[in-house]
């Protein structure tokens, strides 16, 4: 796929998810969907005969805009500067299609997984099976709405402990949750960040007995700058670089968790310091704080433990793949999926083989295609059908692989 053909593709998902969507937070949105730097989506150039200094990303984008413009499927809204919409024409074309209340449909299936095209809550209060794990990315809490429905900062709590209620029910005892939300929520015109975070955890708490094991940090060093407001515009912030991974487990000495099962490799200086059979001396360190004795960090391990800052690029090859087939097919692609290599580790840490994982937000289902690598049971729900169809093409290969009828069949009045 050509550069500008996936920059308009990624204008076009923009607007797919978002039907009203300011400049900004256009250029947000592609910047990240398409992985671009920082460095490169605020780069100035020189440019025409007076050699003005201009964002070259921005105008890139724009020229895009203009060209859905042209094809009458988005339009200004009048009375909001910088700010755009989907035409009548635009909504038929490029909306997203929501599944209606009540109804669940069987979206594909594996030997090992099901993808169900419905709401959490209808397809998880049907099921009765012990779930060993959940991963997911809610949709986070965002000031301006997305196509698929993001709840306002009221609501979130109880967004989150609803839909996900139906599966906490069924947690095994030592079961995990793992949440990936947002960290960069503002108070209304204020550079302070919102406390919902912290009500999460002790609604998590209070209302199921989930215990907070640990709350990682997935460092994403790709993010395109922001917030715009506050670091670029009004220099109060620095750029942000990382999202929290919010870890829980409803009975931690039982949890299922296991660091030897994603051991690092240990550095060539760890090597040569277990062959030496550890230190030589005692040595106290930290004022005392701790000491290492003759013969520590002397016993060979299989390997280093994983620490808690999980540096994971979002640029990710499975998604771009899954970005093209879904293109290929006419489907707009999902723009804010998590990296596989991320779903891979948390899978792998808090799960064994055969055990159930679910993801009730599962978007472009990364979940449950780390669960298909890893030999983990899975369940997975969106309530978008165009997520769901366009997912399905990267499961096609997996043993027992299928696409339900439904899918192939369905048509918008
Ligand atoms: C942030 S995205 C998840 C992205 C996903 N982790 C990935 O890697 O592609 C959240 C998803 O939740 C879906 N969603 C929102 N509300 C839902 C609901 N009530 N039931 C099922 N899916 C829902 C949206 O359509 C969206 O695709």
């Amino acid at each position: 796929m050509g550069i500008q053909q996936s920059l308009f593709s990624a204008v076009q998902d923009a607007f797919a998810e978002n039907t009203r969507i300011s400049n900004q937070r256009l250029y947000h949105t592609v910047a990240s969907s398409l992985g671009i730097r920082e460095s490169e989506a605020s780069r100035k150039e020189n440019i025409g005969k007076k050699g003005e200094k201009c964002n070259v990303f921005t105008r890139k984008v724009r020229w895009q805009q203009q060209t859905l413009k042209q094809l009458g499927l988005i339009e200004r809204v009048a009375s909001r500067k910088g700010v755009w919409q989907l035409t009548k024409e635009g909504k038929k074309k490029i909306q997203l299609h929501k599944t209606q209340p009540g109804i669940t449909v069987l979206g594909f299936s594996t030997r090992l997984g099901l993808a169900i095209w419905g709401d959490c809550c209808d397809v998880f209060s049907k099921i009765d099976e012990p779930v060993h794990l959940m991963i997911s990315s809610p949709p986070y809490l965002l000031r301006n709405k997305r196509a698929y429905g993001n709840p306002d900062e009221t609501e979130y709590v109880d967004f989150i402990c609803k839909s996900i209620e139906p599966v906490v029910k069924h947690l095994v005892d030592g079961g995990s949750i793992a949440l990936n939300i947002s960290n960069d929520i503002f108070l209304k015109k204020s550079p302070a960040r919102s406390l919902y975070r912290e009500r999460l955890v002790l609604a998590l708490y209070d209302r199921f007995g989930l215990f907070k094991m640990d709350e990682l940090i997935w460092q994403n060093k790709s993010k395109p700058p922001a917030p715009i407001q506050w670091a670029s515009i009004n220099r109060y912030h620095l750029n942000v670089q990382w999202e929290p991974v919010y870890w829980f487990c409803n009975n931690p000495n039982k949890a299922r968790s296991n660091n030897q099962r994603v051991l690092r490799e240990h550095t060539d200086q760890h090597k040569k310091l277990m062959k030496a059979g550890g230190y030589k001396y005692r040595k106290t360190c930290s004022d005392g704080a701790y000491s290492k004795r003759e013969g520590s960090f002397g016993k060979e391990t299989k390997g280093k433990i994983q620490r808690n800052v999980l540096d994971i690029p979002h640029v990710c090859k499975s998604q771009q793949d899954y970005k093209k087939a879904a293109k290929e097919i006419g489907l707009p692609a999902h723009g804010a999926p998590f990296p596989l290599n991320l779903a891979r580790f948390l899978v792998e840490f808090m799960s064994e083989k055969d055990d159930l994982v679910i993801d009730p937000f599962s978007g472009s289902f990364t979940t449950g295609l780390a669960c298909e690598q890893l030999g983990r049971r899975w369940i997975g729900t969106d309530c978008m059908y165009e997520y769901i169809r366009g997912s399905a093409e990267r499961f096609n290969g997996c043993d027992d692989y299928m696409l339900s009828k439904e899918m192939e069949n369905v048509s918008w009045m």
